[in-house]
Order: C-alpha cells, then structure tokens, then sequence
C-alpha cells in the first residue's frame, strides 16, 4: 500500500459528522458494564466520608439500604462490598472472617432483601480482618500458602451461605480457585461465580482503599510482593491466568487497570473468557482530586472505562460507576 495516497484517503471523513462517529465506534461502554465497589462499617446512621477517595463514602448497614436503593435506581448490575471492621476483632489470623454474623454476611443478606436483582461480589481475602494487614496467615515471617487458603475455603463458603453471588479470591495464593470451587461444588453451590483476581500486582495504588477498610500493612517489608505480582513482569499473568481459568475461574480481573492495559489486551487475545479490570482507588483518587480541582473535566471518566472496554474488557469494577451511570443515563 503506498502512503501518498491523499485525497483518495481522508481519515478524517467518518470523524465528520455525528451520526458517521456513532456508525464506525467500535467500542461502547453501558452501565451494564459496571460493578460498584461500596464500602460498609459497623454502627448506624453512619456516611464516613473517606479522606484519601473525594466523593466515596463508609455506609452502616442502615445507611447501606438507601444507597443500594439508588444503585437500583441508575441499573447498576453488581455491588462489591468492602468492610472496614473495628480494631478490636482483629487478630493475627483473621478470625472475624469466618463469623456468620460478621458485617459483609450481614450487608450481603440487607442487600438481597432489598432487591434480588442486584448481584453481589465479595473479595475472599483475610486483610480487613487480620491485625497486621496481609491477605493471609503468617507462618515463620512468611504469608502461609496453604494454610491460608484453608481458611479462605470457609470465608467464600460463609459468604455463599448469606446470598453472595460472585466469590472474587482477591489473596493471590496458588491453587486456591480449584480449592474454592471444590469447597462450593461440595456444599451444593453449583451455580456461585467465582470471579478471581488472576492478575493482581503489587500496587501502590491500592493505598487509598487500605485507609478506607483500615488495612494498612504494619508487618515485615509493609507489601505484598510475596503474593501478588510484580509490576515488571506480563508472562505471570498469562500463567495465571491459565492456571485460574483451569482450576474453575468463570471470569478474571486484572488489576490496577489503566497502566494495565497491555495485559488486559494479551490475556484477550489468548483466553475465551470474560476479563474485568479493577480500576483501583489509586487510579480514582488520581482522576477525581483533579477534577475537583478543576484541572480535568470530568469526561475523563468515560475516556478511562472506555478505554478498558477497547483494550479487551468485558466489564470494569469502578468506583466511579454510579456517577458515570448518570452520564450514561443522560445521555
Ligand atoms: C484486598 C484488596 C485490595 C484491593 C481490593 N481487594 C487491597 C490489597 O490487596 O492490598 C484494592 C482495591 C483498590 O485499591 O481499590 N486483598
């Protein structure tokens, strides 16, 4: 093909027009895309506004009930719930975990309640829980693979039992999506999704959500590059990807998601599977002090989910989702 072939060739022909834009755009992002992270904490009548998340905010239960009523509202699919638990069930093991009444049971239950329509994700993972911050036990200074994931077995079962939907293993140990999906399968929950956290870095960008759930890490090096990935490396992800997808995972995520987008695109091209991207507290907290600030527009936040949807994703946990969902809606 030669090059100067100008003015057979003008790109710019179907950018000219609306209707010719809204003919040849690959890519659109709906509300159906969109999973909403919330988080939830003990006590009532409780909205904490969270320092490092403008605009997010800490419901109780109460609470709770009015903001999913608005989530309903706007069509939003799926809620993720994070809890922020009090200093004082914690310990080195996480045994709140593995309570029947603890707060993600408890919101889960308000949740379907309310609606049974909307679908619910829980993380399997032990850091909102333990008193030093990790997704797992620690055994001799180090994060206890197996031990942990006998643990988790039990958390995904407690969280199924109280009506979640969607198990997303979020603690980066090996073999614990075909040790989940056996636990599942065992007690008769044929049907319970696991969505796991496949490619899961060691990110700076989780900072902000370690200060919403209270998870900050205060043992050993403080992170978690004994378990989660190395942000240097891509053919990881492949593997675990293979690995998770084998061992009974229906969905994956890559997370953080915008400086991920190369490894969204690689595990779309070579696995059959829905991919979400988790974009990351970080990664909001970035984009929404700025536009606070004025110094972006907030149209930035279409750009982003869009741009998750073009490099392969199915769908995107965001914490932007319900007021990208308005823009949908209005549009
Ligand atoms: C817990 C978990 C984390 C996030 C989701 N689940 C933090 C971590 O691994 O330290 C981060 C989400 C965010 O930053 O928005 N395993």
């Amino acid at each position: 093909m030669t090059l100067n072939n100008f003015p057979l060739i003008r790109m710019r022909r179907t950018r000219s027009k609306k209707f010719i834009r809204n003919i040849v755009k690959e890519n659109l992002l709906t509300v159906n895309d969109l999973i909403y992270p919330i988080f939830v904490t003990d006590g009532i009548n409780k909205k904490e506004p969270i320092n490092e998340m403008p605009g997010i905010f800490r419901y109780s239960l109460d609470l709770l009930k009015k903001e999913i009523k608005n989530i309903l509202n706007l069509n939003i699919p799926a809620v993720a719930i994070f809890p922020k638990i009090n200093d004082k069930l914690k310990n080195s093991s996480g045994t709140e975990a593995l309570n029947k009444n603890n707060i993600v049971c408890n919101a889960i239950k308000l949740i379907k309640d309310t609606s049974n329509e909307l679908g619910v994700l829980c993380d399997v993972a032990l850091d909102p829980y333990t008193n030093h911050g990790h997704d797992g036990i620690i055994i001799n200074e180090y994060i206890d693979n197996d031990e942990t994931i006998k643990i988790l077995c039990e958390q995904a079962l407690i969280q199924t039992e109280a009506g979640c939907d969607i198990i997303a293993p979020s603690d980066m140990m090996d073999g614990r999506v075909k040790k989940i999906r056996e636990t599942l399968e065992k007690n008769n929950f044929k049907n319970t999704l696991i969505m796991s956290y496949t490619a899961k870095y060691a990110s700076s960008f989780y900072g902000p959500f370690r200060h919403a759930v209270g998870s900050s890490i205060n043992f050993g090096k403080k992170d978690k590059s004994s378990y989660q990935m190395d942000f240097s490396n891509s053919k990881e992800a492949i593997r675990e990807a293979e690995l998770d997808i084998s061992e009974g995972a229906d969905m994956i995520i890559v997370k953080p998601g915008m400086p991920y987008l190369d490894i969204i695109n690689k595990l779309n091209s070579r696995f059959n599977i829905p991919i979400f991207a988790y974009q990351v507290s970080g990664e909001y907290t970035m984009l929404m002090s700025a536009i606070e600030k004025g110094f972006l527009d907030k149209s930035v936040i279409l750009e982003t989910l869009t741009c998750f949807k073009r490099a392969g994703c199915t769908g995107v946990l965001t914490y932007f989702a319900p007021l990208v969902s308005k823009i949908l809606n209005e549009e």
